[in-house]
Formats: structure tokens, C-alpha cells, sequence
């Protein structure tokens, strides 16, 4: 009898055994445990949705749950956004989206950008001295483009979603319409914009009690205007915010502020689906948003320059690494400032710029034992103007993965935090000032401190160039394995690459990879910019290398990310911001 029991106890043992085994090495991908991480990421097998704030990521994990697509759940992130994240969620800005379809292996970017009014011209931003003035540039109603945001949406869900638009704005329109809870993120934001808000009698009114006093954490907000224009653009579709009675209300906004919109200017309105930009490094491909953004290209144009160097025996976050992440970046930066403008107004050399032999040209300029001074790699600008920027930044970023494997990264944005102040009366919803984007003039620095030359100029119908870098980065078999992009102005192209240099030379799990120091050039200023964690030593280094490291850290963009390993989708929301989160697909 004993033996008996010992015999099936030893059979139970190799059973149990062999079962973990067989887990182990059979099916490792639905292992999800990396023991030497300090931060990890939300798991799911179904899909995902990472945006800047929970509810309108919880809209988008719903939708999914209900049988939308990864496009489905991003449009309703996206309008969900525009109620319970004012200050970058948007209808009245512009942004781009990547799309990668899982059936066709293919990749496409859906530029949704605002435009220049046909009332737009070159010198719409000078005073009579020829000097910019940036109070017009950023804070007048001329300083919104054609808002992009509502085509964009429209059109992706109409071309690749499998919702009608009833389904997808359903959510936000009732949260705007009941209300929501103010967390500490919207109320402290909100009380930090209140001076530049309520010099506009409707965002005063939209965004504050009745007396004026801030909403705090707990109080219900409640957008009725926004509700209704969101159902006119549910009932109507594209011609609820670009005809009838929401272009009425921003034409009587713009005729109110002076502003230059129009409603021939709003009928014109076009998103435009373009290629997107394309490269490699080592044995990753990658693509990103092409022009009118800037990212897609200088994101490759950086990588191509590191790959000519071992990172990995450099370590992460060295004086070393730093070094030469800010040599790649003041030449991919001087570059941008000549070359890059709207494509379809100006010539961009994408294939020039994305080259690996022009790159290894550049990486033998980089000198490992001393910094290069950026007036020197930019011969023939001898005059530049640093600019800080005052007000906070903000543009925000989601990323939708579905069980079919399509994949959405998407950023959107007003530019600056709550756009120009200015609330469409009537309609709800606040206006960008985008139009800062473009170089009001050559050689002077925009509200990011970049500067810019003709290829950036103001013109009637031109989109104005942008740094927003939604990416995709795929495995050597051309496999999607991670889904990223970040708001932060100039910072945004450099925030992609450290995510991209952590989660392959440096094999990082995405929580891991987001949560690391970040560190910034741009060229000119010449300044290093760095996050808290990185080391006073490595400062010093850089410092005797010849670096101008900035006085004081920042904080350094907002990704929201999705990775995938074997069967797995692993989300990372960015706790440099309150309110983030990733939430996975329930199942049903
Ligand atoms: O398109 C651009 O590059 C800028 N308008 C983005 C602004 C931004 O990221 C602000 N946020 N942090």
C-alpha cells in the first residue's frame, strides 16, 4: 500500500513536472515574468488601449470588448479624449495616426494636420518693426489653423473601422453630456491655465463654475455645448463640425476674436493618407509619421547614425551614450531647420535624409572625446534666439493593439495646453494655435525653441510642420512588437528614440523602457536637457566633454506605449503624468 502511494505520488510529481515543462517550453510566450524589472507593464492575450486618461482608455478597452477594431477603439479613445482631456483631447486641433493592418501587413499614416486659412500670409505674424509677435503667433484667434481632428477621426473609422459613427462617439457624448468626475490632473491643469482661460468669456464659462472658482477632485464636470456639437457630428458625420451649425458657431467665434477662419476655409478642410516613412536599425524595421512631420525622418536619421556605434558596450545612460545620443540629435536637428516643410508645398529630401551612407558621413563627425558646438554644425546661422517655454506643453498620445493584431498609435493635439484659451461659443470646445508651428519668420524660434526657414513658411493651405511621431517598430521577421509615441514639442522625436534604443539595443520590457531617464538636444538652443535619475557624475562628464547641460532637469514627454512578446500585449501608460493607464480587453 505505501509503495503504492509512493509510486503515484512520484507519478503525480513527474506529471506536475512535466506539466510546468511543457508550459515552460512549449508555449514560453504566455510567460510574461521578467524577474530582473523594476516597473511592469499590463498584460493582456486580447487587446489594448494606452492613452493619457483612464476613462477615455477604459471608452476604448469597451469598445473593443463589444467587437470594434483596434481603429474602432482608438476613434472612441480619441473623441472620449476630446471631453475628459481638454487641454490636449481634442475637436478643435490636429494630429496624426499610424494604422497598421494586420491582414495586409501594411502600414499607412493618416495625416489629419491643420491648415492655413486661405486669410493666412508669410508675414501674418510680424509687427511693423518685421520683429515676431508672439502673443499674436500663439494667443490670437490667427493663430489656429483649420482644425483637423474631426476628419481625421472620420475618416479613419470610415475607411478601416468596422463601427458606425453613432457607436464610437456614443461614450463621449455622454460624458459630456452627464458629467465626470474631475480628478487631481484636470482640476490642478485647469487651475494652472485659469488666468490665460478666463480672459475668454467662454472658456471662462466652459471650464469653470459659475463663479468662476476651480473645479476640485470629486466635482462633477459637465459639457452640454460639447455634447451637442459631439451629437450633431454623430447624426451629420463630417458635415456636423465642417457645415451647418458648428462651422456657423467657429465662424462667429472667428469673426468675434478677429480670426482668420472661414467657411469656405472649413468646407476645404482635407485629411490626407500618405505613405508612411520608413527604415531600419539593426535587425528592427521601424515606421513613423513622414511630413508634415518632421519625426518619422529624424527618428531614422538618428538611429542611423548611432547604428554606426556600439550603444550597448557604452552602457545605458552614460556619459558616453548621452554624448553621442546628442551629437546624432544636433545634426538630425540642424536638418530639420532647412529642409523640412508640408510636402505638398515644399520638396522635403525624405530619401536623402533617411540614407544610410549620408548617416555614416555624419557619425564620422562626431567626435567621442568632445561635443561639437551647434552654431558650427549649422554654418550660415549666426543668429539664433533661445527661447524657454512658458506655458505648459501639452499634446497627448494613445495606442490601441487588437486580439486581430491591428494596431493604432495615434498623437493629436492643440499645440499648447488648452490651444490659444479660445472656446468656440456655442460649440464647447477650444480652438489650437498650431499656426505657431510654422517659422513666422527665418532664423526665429517657435514656441519649442525650433527654428525654421522657408520651407516652413505661412502659407494659404499649408499644414504647418510638426515633431509628432506616432511609431511602430517591427521585429526581424516583420512582426509588429511595439506601438509608441509621446506629446512634448521638440522633445517628442527624441523621447521615440530613447524608446526605441531601451527596447532593443538594451532589451528593455516596455514599463521599464518608459520609465527610464530621458535626455533631449535639439540643436540649437545648444543645451542638454535631462530628467531626474541622471547621475551628477554623468552630468559632469558631459559637462567636460564640452556639453552646455541645462541648469536644471525636466520632465521629458508622456509615452503611451504597447508592446507585444509571443502572445502577449504588454501596455505601459507613463506615470510622468497623473492619470495615465493602460487598459486591457476584457473578455466576454
Ligand atoms: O506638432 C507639434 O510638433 C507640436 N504642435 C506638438 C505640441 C506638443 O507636443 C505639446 N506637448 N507637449
Amino acid at each position: 500500500m505505501k509503495i503504492k502511494v509512493a509510486i503515484s505520488t512520484a507519478i503525480l510529481g513527474l506529471l506536475v513536472l512535466s506539466s510546468s515543462l511543457s508550459i515552460a517550453t512549449s508555449s514560453p510566450d504566455n510567460i510574461f515574468l521578467d524577474k530582473n524589472a523594476r516597473f511592469h507593464p499590463v498584460i493582456s492575450q486580447l487587446g489594448m488601449v494606452v492613452s493619457q486618461e483612464a476613462i477615455a482608455s477604459q471608452v476604448g478597452a469597451d469598445i473593443l470588448e463589444a467587437g470594434g477594431n483596434a481603429i474602432d477603439a482608438a476613434v472612441a479613445t480619441g473623441f472620449a479624449l476630446a471631453v475628459t482631456l481638454p487641454r490636449a483631447g481634442n475637436l478643435g486641433g490636429g494630429g496624426f495616426m499610424l494604422v497598421y493592418l494586420a491582414d495586409k501587413n501594411k502600414t499607412i499614416a493618416i495625416d489629419y494636420r491643420e491648415m492655413a486659412p486661405m486669410g493666412a500670409n508669410k508675414d501674418m505674424f510680424l509687427d511693423p518693426q518685421g520683429k515676431v509677435d508672439n502673443q499674436k503667433a500663439r494667443f490670437s484667434a490667427q493663430s489656429s489653423g483649420v482644425p483637423g481632428t474631426v476628419g481625421g477621426l472620420l475618416y479613419a473609422l470610415d475607411e478601416y473601422g468596422s463601427l458606425s459613427i453613432e457607436e464610437v462617439i456614443k461614450p463621449a457624448i455622454k460624458l459630456a453630456s452627464q458629467g465626470f468626475m474631475i480628478n487631481h490632473d484636470l482640476s490642478d491643469s485647469l487651475h494652472l491655465s485659469s488666468k490665460r482661460l478666463h480672459s475668454h468669456k467662454a472658456s471662462k464659462r466652459y471650464f469653470y463654475k459659475e463663479n468662476g472658482d476651480n473645479y476640485l477632485p470629486g466635482d462633477v464636470f459637465i459639457q452640454s455645448d460639447l455634447s451637442q456639437t459631439l451629437s450633431r457630428i454623430a447624426e451629420q458625420g463630417r458635415s456636423g463640425f465642417y457645415a451647418g451649425k458648428t462651422a456657423d458657431l467657429i465662424v462667429s467665434q472667428m469673426k468675434r476674436s478677429n480670426g482668420l477662419i472661414t467657411l469656405k476655409d472649413l468646407a476645404n478642410y482635407r485629411v490626407v493618407e500618405r505613405q508612411p516613412v520608413c527604415g531600419s536599425y539593426r535587425q528592427h524595421r521601424l515606421c513613423a509619421m513622414p511630413p508634415p512631420s518632421s519625426g518619422g525622418i529624424h527618428l531614422i536619421q538618428m538611429l542611423n547614425i548611432l547604428e554606426n556605434f556600439d550603444l550597448k558596450k557604452m552602457g545605458h545612460n552614460s556619459s558616453a551614450y548621452i554624448h553621442h545620443l546628442v551629437e546624432a540629435m544636433r545634426s538630425s536637428y540642424a536638418d530639420r531647420s532647412l529642409y523640412l516643410g508640408d510636402p505638398d508645398f515644399t520638396p522635403v529630401p525624405v530619401n536623402q535624409l533617411i540614407d544610410k551612407a549620408y548617416a555614416k558621413t555624419l557619425s564620422e563627425q562626431i567626435n567621442s572625446q568632445h561635443a561639437r558646438i551647434s552654431k558650427d554644425v549649422y554654418p550660415g546661422l549666426d543668429k539664433w534666439i533661445s527661447s524657454e517655454v512658458t506655458e505648459s506643453e501639452e499634446t497627448t498620445h494613445f495606442s490601441v493593439w487588437d486580439k486581430q493584431g491591428n494596431i493604432v498609435t495615434n498623437t493629436y493635439t492643440l499645440n499648447f495646453a488648452y490651444g490659444n484659451g479660445i472656446a468656440v461659443e456655442g460649440a464647447g470646445f477650444l480652438l489650437n494655435n498650431e499656426m505657431d508651428d510654422f517659422s513666422a519668420k527665418p532664423g526665429s524660434a517657435n514656441g519649442y525653441g525650433l527654428i525654421g526657414g522657408a520651407a516652413n513658411a505661412i502659407q494659404p493651405k499649408k499644414r504647418p510642420l510638426s515633431s509628432m511621431t506616432p511609431t511602430i517598430l517591427f521585429n526581424s521577421h516583420n512582426k509588429p512588437v511595439l506601438a509608441t509615441g509621446s506629446p512634448g514639442g521638440s522633445t517628442i522625436i527624441t523621447i521615440a528614440l530613447q524608446m526605441i534604443l531601451n527596447s532593443t539595443d538594451f532589451n528593455m520590457g516596455i514599463a521599464e523602457a518608459t520609465a527610464m531617464p530621458r535626455i533631449h538636444h535639439q540643436w540649437l538652443p545648444d543645451a542638454v536637457y535631462y530628467e531626474n535619475g541622471i547621475s551628477p557624475d554623468t552630468l559632469k562628464n558631459l559637462k567636460s566633454l564640452g556639453h552646455h547641460v541645462s541648469s536644471k532637469p525636466r520632465v521629458l514627454g508622456s509615452t503611451q506605449s504597447i508592446s507585444r512578446k509571443g502572445n502577449n500585449l504588454a501596455g505601459s501608460a507613463d506615470p510622468r503624468r497623473q492619470g495615465a493607464s493602460a487598459i486591457p480587453q476584457k473578455t466576454k
